[in-house]
């Protein structure tokens, strides 16, 4: 840390301490060093001053319950209080430069703390590795508490306040957490607050028959409500947990379950709900999370003749999480996971003067790329990188090819249906294209919900392998194997270049294959999305460094491209990004300007070399890539490849 940022950092002390912010630094008395002034509250005062109108007015629009909200009110300042002075400097920073998670220097990493290292003490021994990805944001998957085998990958929460005894404890969490702030590196946890897991001490009170209990739930005696609600609410797991409503034998009555019938959902319009959820998320975010994933967030509020998606009561319980969050710990970013059309998506931004999450999933963007990739076709996906170029830059997406998931072919039907593509048929075609069915195709993975009625289905597989990595390994086909990893590397060339924060799912980055060992395991073996959550393989990862291999090529590959992500300019979230036309149905070419640098990507989704019929005459252009010099009319591109080309200053 250089002299400059120490003193800010004792000055930001001082304000927590209740100085004001000018005041000069008088040199400390001998033995006063370390001793810890008393908390006066000015910074949490001001932030709630500033905000409490609204917070007041918002809470009272859903539960006009002044008590309710003064115990609120009480609670944000005792979670404020109790927050580790390292993480309150951490937000004062962080309030200073709101815009730090919108540059060009962050990238992610999702990953299951028992496949990636054992438990959360072992996560701490490999962050070397971690650095080594150029990784500095962690995204754990769901840690908390979890009934085993009944437990959706854990998104089924029977304790928020209890790491799952496999993994550690509190303790170790704050160790990593700590840990990896000192390196730099951000940590992100799930906070599944649409339901509990039935194991929750809350449903078990439920299930006794404790009316305050069953009151945080939807608990109905009969069936009429629930088809009520049935006619109009669609169904998250058709096949594996088909229904919203399951019925517990033992205490008489149906309870709403969204997901799995162990995961029950919980009534937002009960204000304890609201409040207990509250504190739970800012005891997490107490523990030193930077990134809070809202997970199913668009569900948390239920109403008849509805389809209990995205009601407006949802955006008033965000916002009131963002002014929550600005109040008691603004260092936090909100991710909200919205796994949605375009237009349900946007929304969760909220408005400049009233902001709702912070970062969001660019879902559709996933969808329409594995769409290209099986059709060679990128009219499509131009359509929708230009839909999310027209949004506002302060909205930041996170960009992916794939995560723990399946993916669902949420695309643009109207588009397809306009150049002659039936949504059913073309769903047939994704899916069939993607087991390796059609011709041309080296995918491997397996289908996910599939409705032998309507033969709908979505997919799972990893990236290596819907690439062609397992089948050429398999085959040991070194022709196959070298257009996979090709394809590999174009897709996460592309993907780097979009705006927004990369975020790769652990393995992806040494191109590991499906795994088929979940069909062993009773617990797993009905939820095909564990074929893509294997676990790290830490003997190929020692390969890493090798060219000659698989996963040296794909490693040191990504290396290179986060490298020239984090050096160019015009990769960070606010430049202007564009697309242009190739006149090549299967290349794509995306532009990005910013404060006078220029960088043109083509990305050729093809196996055949083709030609991308542009003509950029502004000026010389080089390949970041391969440092050659390359003029932007009629770009030859190699089956699979890709160019960054820089404008030369
Ligand atoms: C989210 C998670 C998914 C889980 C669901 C229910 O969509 O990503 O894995 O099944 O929430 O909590």
């Amino acid at each position: 840390m250089g002299k400059g940022s120490k003193r800010r950092r004792l000055q930001k002390k001082k304000m927590l301490q209740g100085y004001h912010i000018k005041e000069e630094i008088q040199p400390q008395q001998k033995g006063q060093q370390n001793k810890p002034k008393p908390e006066t509250g000015e910074v949490f005062r001001k932030r709630l001053e500033q905000r409490h109108d609204e917070l007041r007015w918002l809470y009272m629009e859903l539960y006009e319950n002044g008590s309710m909200f003064a115990e609120l009110c009480d609670n944000m300042w005792r979670f404020y209080l109790e927050r580790e002075e390292e993480l309150k400097l951490r937000d004062l920073e962080r309030e200073e430069n709101r815009s730090w998670y919108k540059q060009n220097d962050l990238l992610g990493m999702m990953l299951y703390i028992d496949n990636f290292a054992g438990d959360i003490k072992g996560v701490e021994t490999r962050l070397d590795y971690i650095e080594q990805c150029q990784v500095n944001y962690i995204h754990l998957m769901p840690f908390l508490d979890t009934p085993k085998g009944r437990s959706d990958g854990g998104y089924a929460v029977s304790d928020f306040r209890k790491v799952q005894e496999k993994l550690g404890t509190m303790e170790d969490l704050e160790s990593l957490t700590a840990a990896c702030h000192k390196r730099g590196i951000n940590v992100c946890m799930d906070f599944v607050m649409n339901h509990t897991s039935e194991e929750h001490e809350w449903a078990k009170k439920a299930r006794r028959g404790d009316g305050e209990y069953m009151s945080r739930y939807f608990f109905f005696d009969d069936a009429c409500e629930p088809s009520i609600y049935e006619k109009t609410v669609p169904q998250v797991f058709p096949i594996t947990a088909p229904g919203n409503f399951t019925w517990l034998e033992d205490a008489g009555h149906f309870v709403m379950t969204s997901f799995y019938p162990y995961q029950w959902d919980l009534n937002y319009k009960n204000p304890r709900v609201f409040n207990e959820m509250m504190y739970n998320f800012l005891y997490l975010a107490n523990r030193g999370m930077d990134i809070i994933r809202i997970d199913a967030v668009p569900y948390i509020w239920k109403e008849k003749n509805t389809s209990c998606r995205n009601l407006p009561q949802v955006h008033t319980i965000v916002r009131m999480m963002r002014i929550i969050s600005e109040i008691v710990c603004p260092g936090v970013l909100l991710l909200g996971e919205v796994v949605m059309e375009p237009e349900k998506v946007v929304p969760y931004f909220g408005t400049v003067e009233k902001p709702e999450c912070h970062m969001l999933y660019n879902v559709t963007t996933m969808a329409t790329t594995w769409h290209t990739v099986a059709t060679r076709n990128v009219t499509l996906l131009r359509r929708q990188l230009d839909t999310i170029n027209s949004l506002p830059r302060d909205y930041v997406f996170l960009n992916y090819l794939r995560c723990h998931d399946d993916i669902g072919w949420g695309l643009d039907y109207d588009s397809l249906r306009r150049e002659g593509m039936e949504e059913r048929p073309h769903k047939q075609y994704l899916n069939d294209y993607f087991q390796g069915y059609t011709e041309g195709s080296n995918s491997r993975g397996e289908l996910y919900n599939f409705d032998s009625i309507t033969g709908d289905a979505r997919f799972c597989g990893t990236t290596a392998s819907m690439c062609g990595v397992e089948k050429a390994g398999f085959e040991r086909d070194s022709y196959v194997m070298e257009r996979a990893i090709r394809q590999d590397l174009m897709l996460h060339a592309y993907m780097f270049m979009q705006s927004g924060i990369p975020v790769l799912y652990s393995g992806d980055e040494i191109g590991q294959v499906n795994d088929y060992t979940y069909k062993q395991d009773p617990n797993k073996a009905a939820d095909s999305r564990y074929i893509h959550r294997g676990a790290m393989n830490w003997d190929l990862a020692k390969k890493r460094e090798d060219f000659d291999t698989v996963e040296g090529r794909i490693f040191q590959g990504l290396r290179k491209l986060e490298r020239i992500r984090r050096a160019e300019r015009a990769f960070v979230c606010q430049a202007d990004a564009w697309t242009i036309e190739t006149w090549e149905p299967a290349v794509l070419c995306m532009g990005r300007y910013f404060e006078g640098e220029k960088i043109i990507g083509l990305f050729n989704f093809s196996e055949f070399d083709k030609t991308a019929w542009i003509n950029e005459t502004d000026g010389e252009y080089i390949d970041l890539m391969s440092g050659e010099e390359i003029k932007p009319v009629g770009v030859g591109i190699p089956a699979y490849g890709f160019y960054y080309l820089k404008k030369k200053g």
